[in-house]
């Protein structure tokens, strides 16, 4: 077997390091081994939404980076397909494999389905069954042209048989992501952000915080749908101070709709109330700030999973989740995204505190990796 791993965004990294090292694994003892190219698209080019998070999981240098950059949709998906056809005539794989709901997901798979290579999907099946959200098209395209779909939890299976996939091409393997979240754990605790950001008190304690996150475009393109969110957060940081690392998109729209006198930076000290930004973190930073949370609000995917398996209240600030299991097993609540709703959610979340001793949602035990490459090997 021939492979082509293929990483572009910030979420992508979490979820190709484990996969990374189980290949490698696989080729020191078996005698079949695995050749794995590792390409990055260049969607997310930024140190600090990029390169960090390689040095910090250990992820080997790509051996290509198609330097694509940002762009429309349209854009984007079409520079990463024009050149992500290059890569495969000359490398000439058998397998590409693709991780998550990106436009790099669904560019590259575009490709490989044409020119008859196997496409393996990584957290295959989840659904939003929002067709205005641009991962849910990718979710679902991605899907029908896969030949191999690992999923992460069994409404996924659900959704994929729904759409009449074969059960012989799904494999329930568990998360990916947790199993990175798992690994690196004890290692963030260790983090010096709290040191750094000056957030311990005069008896070195850090105080009770919540943590803010919001990407979605739904969410930050508009300054209605921006102000509105922003509105209910101001009133939580009335009584709990709020850390918000701040994406590269929503910190151009917050500059945009002048909202930056809404907050103070994190540098200049976490008082006991406000909304406190800082730039992007990676991942052993943004995980000690997790873990040590009294609340997450979020409109991510991916951290109503990693909340989930901390056992912090997560109030995710959207209609919909592609991820269920994080609210039937994990702590997560659905807020919507007007300010009322997210009040008496986050009111609501935090009174929940027997959500804390929910067990992990089934296969998120660290070995997801595992499971992937013992399929690969027999490919
Ligand atoms: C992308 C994914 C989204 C994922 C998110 C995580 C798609 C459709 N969306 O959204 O699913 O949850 O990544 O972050 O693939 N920018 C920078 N530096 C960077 C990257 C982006 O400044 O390194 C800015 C650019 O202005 C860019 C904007 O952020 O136009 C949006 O980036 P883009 O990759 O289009 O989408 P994300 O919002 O990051």
């Amino acid at each position: 077997m021939k492979l082509i791993s293929i990483v572009g965004a910030r979420p992508n990294f979490m979820k190709i390091a484990p996969i990374m090292e189980a290949v490698g694994e696989h080729n020191r003892v078996s005698g079949k081994p695995i050749k794995n190219v590792l390409v990055h698209t260049g969607q997310h080019y930024d140190e600090k939404m990029s390169r960090l998070f390689f040095e910090e999981l250990g992820i080997p240098r790509p051996d290509v980076d198609l330097g694509v950059g940002s762009g429309s949709h349209a854009e984007q998906t079409a520079e990463v397909m024009k050149r992500f056809e290059k890569v495969c005539l000359s490398e000439n794989p058998t397998h590409i494999l693709v991780v998550g709901d990106v436009n790099s997901t669904i560019a590259c798979a575009l490709v490989a389905a044409k020119m008859g290579i196997k496409v393996i999907h990584v957290e295959a099946g989840l659904r939003s069954f929002d067709r205005t959200m641009p991962e849910e098209i990718n979710r679902v395209l991605t899907d029908s042209i896969s030949d191999y779909l690992f999923t992460t939890e069994k409404s996924a299976e659900e959704n994929l048989a729904r759409e009449g996939i074969g059960q012989e091409k799904i494999f329930f393997v568990g998360n990916v992501m947790i199993d990175t979240l798992l690994k690196h754990r004890d290692k963030a605790m260790a983090s010096s952000l709290f040191e750094c950001a000056g957030m311990r008190d005069s008896s070195d304690r850090v105080p009770g915080y919540g943590v803010l996150t919001l990407h979605r475009p739904s969410n930050v393109d508009d300054p209605a749908a921006l102000g509105e969110i922003l509105g209910a957060l101001i009133e939580i940081s009335k009584e709990l101070p709020v850390i918000f690392p701040v994406h590269p998109r929503t910190r151009k729209k917050i500059e945009e709709f002048g909202l930056a006198k809404s907050f103070t930076e994190l540098s200049s000290g976490l008082g006991s109330s406000g909304i406190h930004t800082t730039e992007p973190l990676g991942y052993l930073d943004f995980l000690a700030l997790l873990s040590s949370a009294k609340m997450v609000l979020t409109d991510s995917g991916g951290i109503q999973e990693e909340t989930t398996v901390l056992g912090v209240p997560c109030v995710t600030i959207r209609e919909n989740t592609e991820r269920p299991v994080t609210i039937t097993h994990g702590t997560n609540v659905l807020a919507g995204t007007t300010k009322d709703g997210i009040l008496k959610a986050a009111r609501s979340s935090f009174e929940r505190k027997s959500a804390q001793e929910k067990m992990a949602p089934p296969l998120w035990d660290g070995d997801a990796a595992k499971r992937i490459v013992a399929v690969l090997a027999g490919l």
